[in-house]
Parts: C-alpha cells; structure tokens; sequence
C-alpha cells in the first residue's frame, strides 16, 4: 500500500527527453522548488540528467539546481521499482511506451505508486490493462495513460459537455461529436518513434490489428460493444456543423478512451452512447476537395506505414528522437475543438462546447496537461481507487479546474 514516507510527490521519468525537458520546465514555472511540491528529475543517464538541470536553471536561477536526480533504466525492473518506492506518482514521457514502459507500469501496480503518461498506443494500453488492473486496484495505484493532447481535449471535453447536458436537462447526451476546427505545431522523434513501432506491431501481428481495429478495445471484459463501428475515412456532410469533415488522425486512440470512460463510469453517458471525431473541412466543393485530399493522405499514409520497405522510406522524412518543433512554432501553436452534444429527445436542446489551449497540442500544452494531470494525482481528492483509468474517470472535475487555471485550456459551452 502507499507509504506515506515517499520522498516525491511527482518524479518525471524521462526528463532527458524533447516532451520530459517542457515537462520538467512547466514544472519549474508553475511550482518552484522546495515549496509544497516535492518532485524530482529521472532518467537512465546522468550526466544528461545534469545537464537538462542546467538548462532550466534559466527558468528558476537559484531553485534549480536544488533539484534531485534519480536513474532508472527501462531494462533494469530493479531500478524501475527503486523509483517507485520513491514516489507518490510517476509521471513518464520515456516512449515508445510498447518497447521501454511495461516494467514501470508493473513496478508502479503493484507498489501502489501512481502514474501517468502520454502513450496513444491502444495495443500496449490493452496488455497493461489486462495485465495490471488487479494489482493496482489491490494497491490503491491509479494508473491513467493518454494525459496529453491524446486524449485530454477529447475525454474532458465529452465528460464536461455531459456534466453540463446533465446539469441543464437531466440527461446525458445520446452522441457526442467532437470537431477538430484548427490546430497548429509539430511533431517529435518520440511520437514518430511510437507510430512506427505501433505500425511494426500491426505488420508483425494480425491479433494487433484486430485489437486497433475494435472500436471498444479499451473498454472491460465483457464491455467491449455498442452503437459505435468504424472510424471515419472518406468525406462525410455533417448538418450539425454545415460543413464536410475528414478523419482525425488520432480519432483511432481518442474515441477508444472517451468509450473506455463511459463504460468505467458504470455508462454514466448510456449504453448507447455514440461518439466520433473528425476534422471540419468547410462547406462547398473546395470542402469536399480538402476532405477527400485529408483521407487519401492519412488512408494513404497508414497503409505504406504497414509495408516494411515503404515504412523504412517514411522514417527518412520524421525527427530523431529528442528532436521536436521549435519554441517559436510552440508558442505560436494553438488548438480549437468543437463539441455537439445531441440530447435524447429534443434536439433543440442539443448543446455546443469548445475546447481550446494556447500553444502547440502534442508539446507545449501537452507538457502542460501531463505536468497538471500529476500534481493532479498527488495532491486532489479524487473520486476513485486504484486502477487502471482514463484522464476524464480518474481526475475529471479537480483536473478540469487546474486546466483552466494554470495550464492555458479553456472549456466553455457556446450554446443553449
Ligand atoms: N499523447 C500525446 O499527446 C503525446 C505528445 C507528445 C509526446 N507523446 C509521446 O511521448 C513519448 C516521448 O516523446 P518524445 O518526443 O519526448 O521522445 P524522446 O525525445 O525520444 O524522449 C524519449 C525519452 O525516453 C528515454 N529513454 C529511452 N530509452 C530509455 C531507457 N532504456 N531507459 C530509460 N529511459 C529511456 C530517453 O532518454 P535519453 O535522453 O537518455 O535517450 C528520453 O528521455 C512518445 O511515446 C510520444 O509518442 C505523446
């Protein structure tokens, strides 16, 4: 069970990474050193270690280089369970999470250690839910994946529309749309890295494909269906925003956790809940035109992913990893959904929200939402025990309410 002698409240393993090192800044910024979080720097070398502990001496001059470090190596499960002991929560950016986290995601189940992370990869998510949802419910560990832009904006965003449908009319929403209308930034050699080995997964073995292709693959045994079927590929008109729509590049891992959410929350949102993502195009031909140019390319793009020759060729065009999209390009980065929520009976009781950050989605405000979502675990009253969850079933309200406040998110509803 969780000690109350640990000497963290948060460790960010991986801080030596491009995600970790804005982590660990955000950190810095919001809560200092020494003061009321105890937190610390990880990571399987320490002379980098060092070196990322300079490099935020810029940020907090003095504070800084109070900072402890602590090594731990993706191969050594001894050091993995050392770093747990340590610590209320792990909060780890060290991915591919399918080739370096399932020992710290064992070490921290059955330690009674929270954790969180950013993976978006649903196979790897499967085996640790599978693997570890005794020990952590037995441990009191709350283990919550997907912390970043995947699948906060999508998690939160469709729990707080529910929360606000329930609060006006009494009722859940029957279907939540949500609608990626812009975004701007980049991406890094760590999230390539993990698209590739999720691709190389999905070659290598058809039950991992069978497992992506399931629309409730993340929801419990004996859960695993309802309304929703595949998701969007080719352009669609969509009434609701007058416009034509897209695929969403990552509708494949949001739609999987909101679903897991709905079913964790004993199907607060009903059984027959439908959820979909999707990127709005604009009306008219040119709408139609960009829509079937987005499929085209992301169709395109996932099947040479799957061909060894040709995903060797795509690899040529992405970061290494501990690359990722400048400071400029974060700060100048933003995100804007657009939720509809479909009421039961009436649809002119249908509610609009808006989710928004104010930098980059996958860096910047992903380092802001993943810093949040710990210091979310180590210090809030949450609502559940252990196990294993997903942002909106584990930290909802209390995470909702730092977002808003420290971290650049907004969450409004935009109509009646
Ligand atoms: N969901 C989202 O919205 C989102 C957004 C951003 C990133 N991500 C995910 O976050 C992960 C990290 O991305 P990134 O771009 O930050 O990657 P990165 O720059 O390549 O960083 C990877 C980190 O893992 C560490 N590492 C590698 N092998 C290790 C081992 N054997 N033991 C201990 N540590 C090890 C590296 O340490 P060294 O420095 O010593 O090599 C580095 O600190 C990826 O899986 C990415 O997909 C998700």
């Amino acid at each position: 069970m969780e000690s109350p002698s640990r000497a963290f409240d948060v460790v960010v393993w991986g801080a030596t990474g491009f995600t970790g090192q804005l982590v660990a800044e955000y950190l810095v910024e919001r809560y200092g050193v020494g003061g009321s979080l105890r937190w610390a720097l990880a990571g399987r070398n320490r002379s980098k270690l060092e070196g990322v502990r300079r490099g935020l001496e810029a940020v907090a001059p003095a504070a800084a280089s109070e900072l402890p470090l602590l090594e731990a190596d993706a191969g050594d499960a001894g050091s993995l369970a050392a770093l747990a002991a340590q610590t209320k929560v792990v909060c780890t950016t060290v991915g591919p999470y399918a080739r370096y986290g399932s020992a710290l995601v064992a070490a921290c189940a059955t330690s009674g250690t929270h954790y969180c992370d950013l993976t978006g990869e649903v196979q790897w998510m499967r085996r640790m839910i599978d693997a570890h949802q005794r020990d952590a419910e037995a441990s009191g560990a709350r283990i919550v994946h997907t912390c970043g832009f995947d699948c906060i904006p999508s998690d939160l965003g469709t729990w707080f529309l529910q929360r606000e449908m329930r609060a006006r009319h009494g009722v859940p929403c029957r279907r939540v749309k949500y609608r990626v209308k812009g975004f701007s930034g980049g991406i890094s050699g760590g999230t390539a890295a993990s698209m590739f080995e999720m691709l190389e997964e999905v070659a290598r073995d058809p039950s991992v494909r069978r497992v992506m292709g399931d629309p409730y693959a993340l929801n419990p045994e004996g859960r695993r269906r309802g309304p929703d079927g595949r998701d969007l590929a080719t352009p669609v008109w969509d009434a609701d925003f007058d416009t034509w729509v897209g695929p969403f590049v990552m509708a494949a891992v949001d739609t999987r956790v909101v679903r897991r959410t709905n079913a964790l929350l004993d199907f607060a949102y009903g059984e027959e809940f439908r959820y979909d993502e999707a990127t709005l195009l604009g009306p008219g031909p040119a709408g139609w035109l960009k829509a079937a140019g987005l499929s085209g390319a992301l169709g395109g793009a996932l099947a040479a992913g799957t061909v060894g020759p040709l995903r060797g060729l795509l690899r040529r065009f992405v970061p290494e990893p501990g690359e990722g999209p400048s400071k400029a390009v974060r700060e100048k980065g933003y995100f804007d959904i657009r939720l509809f929520g479909e009421h039961p009976e009436d649809r002119g009781k249908s509610l609009r929200a808006r989710v928004t950050g104010d930098r980059d989605p996958g860096y910047g405000s992903t380092a802001k939402m993943l810093g949040e979502s710990a210091v979310c675990l180590a210090k809030d009253a949450l609502p559940v025990g252990g196990g294993l969850w997903t942002p909106a079933s584990a930290l909802g309200e209390p995470l909702l309410e730092r977002l808003r406040a420290n971290a650049g998110l907004t969450f409004d509803i935009t109509s009646d």
